[in-house]
């Protein structure tokens, strides 16, 4: 992916003017996308490595860590980490540190995956909780005896009952209260790509007839009151939600978007969060489609309209294509993913119109440093390629 060259100098950019969100103080619009990368040490703990990884991309204007485990429960892929153990707390403590040092601002993503999981990472061994019983039309990655990752298929789940929902809510909570302990600026709920919270959202996925399925009210509840819990714990200006309208993953198939993310972006407007972060509805999996439904350009000014705090957009961005989202106002913030996986010094190549690195797909899940910790900044590059 390189970027463009812009005739506009940078001054007049405005990915580079400033932003508050909640508490925070953003230097710019250029966030780093949770990225799952799979490369937790025993215990789940986020690694040494990971330390470098993030320390290398602290010039993001905020980072959101990748989707990290609210529980046991919660976990759906090898070698993710959690922050519901002290020695998680105390990893990621190490990794606020270094970030912070290095002058940078980092969220954690709250991460249930619901029923994309696997029995070999539940409790017990018992089927992944989802709010339904049905097939689940997706593969689980988990852990190969080679030390690789392999796909394995999900049995049907089990469907959550009030009590098991109640807990979960706590361990919203108290992940989110383990997040600040570990030096986090904040959290981000991950309420998008087909996890848990999207499940319940989706008509696809959640057919309960009690007070968490049927009506959008009832679908919305289990977000609404994570989110309250987690404010309630943490404040609402150090949280942020992320959510996917119209995204596919996992089985997602809403009938009526506009009802139910709808009546989420007014509720959400309501409770004074950092931010609302929005995965375009371009973005299938991980591919970029180019064939949108038409229906998603209309549902994503109607959420703009209706929510009226801090929007960060992600999905496919270049920096020619957040100028425009900026500039036509269609959010304020811009979330890259792929691009922060490859060049650790992003913000530096948009300023520059510099050439980017590309990412390598196949390590982007699991492995050592190669494809994580070893994409070069543009100094060390030059002086690569100078000696060389
Ligand atoms: C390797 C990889 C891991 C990802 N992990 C997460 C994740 O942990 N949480 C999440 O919300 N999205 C995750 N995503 C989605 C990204 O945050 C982002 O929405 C997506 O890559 C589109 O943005 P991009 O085109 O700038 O990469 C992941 C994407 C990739 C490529």
């Amino acid at each position: 992916m390189s970027s463009p060259i812009m005739p506009s100098p940078v001054m007049s950019s405005r990915l580079f003017t400033p932003i508050r969100i909640g508490d925070l103080a953003l230097p710019s619009r250029i966030v780093m996308a949770p990225l799952t990368r799979s490369r937790a040490a025993p215990g789940n703990v986020p690694s040494d490595m990971a330390i470098e990884y993030y320390r290398q991309r602290a010039s993001a204007a905020l980072i959101i860590t990748e989707a990290t485990q609210i529980s046991q429960q919660g976990q759906g892929y090898a070698w993710t980490p959690g922050i519901h153990s002290p020695e998680q707390i105390a990893g990621w403590q190490r990794i606020t540190d270094s970030v912070h040092q290095a002058g940078g601002r980092m969220v954690l993503q709250l991460w249930h995956v619901g029923r994309v999981s696997h029995p070999v990472f539940q409790p017990g061994g018992a089927r992944p909780v989802a709010p339904s019983v049905m097939p689940v039309p997706a593969r689980a990655f988990v852990p190969g005896e080679d030390g690789k990752g392999g796909y394995a298929d999900i049995p049907e789940p089990q469907a959550l009952t009030q009590a098991g929902i109640r807990a979960i809510i706590a361990d919203y909570a108290q992940a989110a209260r383990n997040a600040i302990a570990a030096g986090m600026d904040g959290v981000e709920v991950h309420a998008a790509n087909g996890y848990l919270l999207d499940q319940f959202l989706n008509s696809a996925s959640n057919l309960r007839d009690d007070r968490y399925g049927g009506s959008v009210e009832n679908r919305a509840r289990l977000l609404l009151e994570v989110v309250d819990a987690v404010c309630a714990e943490i404040g609402s200006a150090r949280v942020g939600v992320r959510l996917s309208p119209m995204g596919r993953s996992f089985g997602m198939d809403e009938a009526t978007p506009e009802a139910i993310f709808g009546l989420v972006a007014r509720e959400l407007d309501r409770r004074g969060l950092a931010y609302l972060h929005l995965v375009e509805p371009t973005v299938r999996d991980r591919e970029i489609l180019t064939d949108v439904d038409p229906r998603a350009e209309a549902l994503m000014a109607a959420i703009r309209a209706t929510y009226r705090g801090p929007l960060m957009l992600a999905g496919g961005y270049t920096r020619a294509l957040a100028e425009q989202a900026l500039a036509s106002g269609r959010g304020d913030i811009i979330a890259f993913g792929r691009p922060f996986i490859a060049n650790p010094d992003l913000p530096a190549r948009l300023a520059l119109n510099a050439p980017l690195n590309e990412p390598d797909p196949t390590h982007f899940f699991g492995g050592d440093e190669r494809g994580y910790i070893d994409y070069p900044a543009l100094a060390s590059q030059a002086l690569q390629e100078a000696e060389s």
